[in-house]
């Protein structure tokens, strides 16, 4: 293996967006009267007992370590920084290395960003979701619209290299115009990349039940069209091209740990349902901070389960993930047959002409809006 990229979840927010389904918990979700300090204080000493299980990969090249969440920006910069110290024992973290942590833009100041910045960590992703304030109380945010300039400007001044802001569209309520509002704002901030996720409807959420009692309305289709289309074409007049399907960039600040994902590289994630993947073998953590916890700090492995990816999964999800990304797929990888099946795109304004005809299939921003139904062509 020449090179393992680290991801650290961190499974603490302060409140819960209607929205969100992923891995995290509110302090009182996980103690009666639980503050940050009391559910999160042996955390990160778990964190570190299970980097130690790394070790036996100690030595290769980490191009990249993550903190994602929840929200990581809540932990205090001193106990990020001790696990960015625990990864620098066991592996040369060279001056490149891109560190980034996620964080929500009221839970930082300007004195926290400096800290961070002194622990290590050179790029930055503040979740910024919208501009408009109707809509960041229908995603149920904590934070003002106001916050986000304040925190990218703090961040610049701290000496972050890398500056990203995550955008939703598709929220109830917002238009096209609110849409072109936020994207704007974000672009005027002058961030070296963005990225910007529809709207997804998660089974078991408050969002949920919303919209399963008429409260609120999903946009149509071709709405949610026109909001990618607009994002692309904003972006790309902006200087920042598109190098994944939800993920724009100026040059040089393409996000190395995403790619990662999306080359199917290696990478051990770290903390409570953290998925690993190493030369085709993909593992998990047992998924509560509890039971995470208490595996680590009485000498167990916290893995659950783990699967053999066979070659035709590993295939397949070579397809999924490559067909996200700019440079698309090798014509020569796919059988005569997926091509042969996929072929009319190229001829319909979906997959890019010229690349084709250079042996690759590239979506065009037309193509991104149809990409899962290309892929289906592609893996029958
Ligand atoms: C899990 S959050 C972590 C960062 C931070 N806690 C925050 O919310 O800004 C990462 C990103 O996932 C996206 N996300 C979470 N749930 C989503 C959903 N249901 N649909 C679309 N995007 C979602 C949001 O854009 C968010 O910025
Ligand atoms: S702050 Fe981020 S991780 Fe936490 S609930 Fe909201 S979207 Fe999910």
């Amino acid at each position: 293996m020449s090179a393992l990229s680290f991801y650290v979840h961190v499974p603490y927010c302060l409140r819960r967006c209607g929205y969100c389904d992923f891995n995290t918990y509110t302090p009182t979700e996980l103690l009666h009267n639980g503050t940050l300090e009391t559910v999160s204080g042996d955390y990160v000493d778990a964190v570190i007992r299970e980097i130690e299980l790394a070790r036996n990969y100690a030595g290769v090249e980490v191009p990249s370590i993550f903190f994602g969440g929840g929200t990581p920006s809540l932990l205090p910069a001193p106990t990020l920084g001790r696990v960015i110290e625990a990864l620098r024992q066991g592996w040369q973290i060279s001056e490149d290395c891109e560190i980034t942590l996620e964080a929500n833009p009221d839970s930082v100041n300007s004195e926290k960003l400096i800290q961070l910045r002194e622990v290590g960590f050179n790029r930055i992703s503040f979740g910024m979701q919208s501009a408009k304030a109707h809509v960041l109380k229908v995603l149920d945010r904590t934070h003002r619209p106001e916050n986000v300039s304040i925190a990218v400007e703090a961040a610049r001044s701290a000496g972050f290299e890398s500056v990203s802001l995550d955008l939703i569209y598709g929220t109830p309520g917002e238009s096209l115009e609110d849409w072109r509002f936020s994207v704007e704002t974000a672009l005027a901030l002058g961030v070296d990349h963005l990225s910007a996720y529809a709207l997804i409807v998660e089974v078991g959420t408050k969002l949920a039940t919303q919209i399963k009692r008429g409260e609120l309305a999903m946009p149509i289709d071709d709405l949610m069209a026109d909001m990618y289309l607009l994002v692309d074409q904003l972006c790309e007049d902006a200087g920042l091209s598109w190098y994944e399907l939800s993920n724009w960039s100026k040059p040089g600040h393409a996000s190395r740990h995403n790619t990662a994902y999306w080359k199917n590289a290696n990478w051990w994630g770290l903390g409570p349902g953290a998925h690993s993947h190493i030369d085709g073998i993909r593992w998990w953590n047992v998924k509560h901070p509890t039971q995470y916890t208490s595996a680590l700090l009485a000498g167990n492995s916290p893995e659950k389960d783990r699967e053999v990816l066979t070659h035709s999964q590993q295939s397949d999800e070579s397809i999924m993930l490559s067909i996200r990304m700019k440079q698309g797929i090798e014509l020569s990888t796919l059988a005569p047959g997926q091509q042969d099946r996929v072929e009319e795109y190229s001829r319909s304004g979906h997959l890019d002409r010229d690349r084709w005809e250079q042996g690759f299939l590239q979506l065009t921003p037309q193509g991104r809006l149809i990409a899962d139904r290309i892929v289906r062509e592609l893996v029958v």
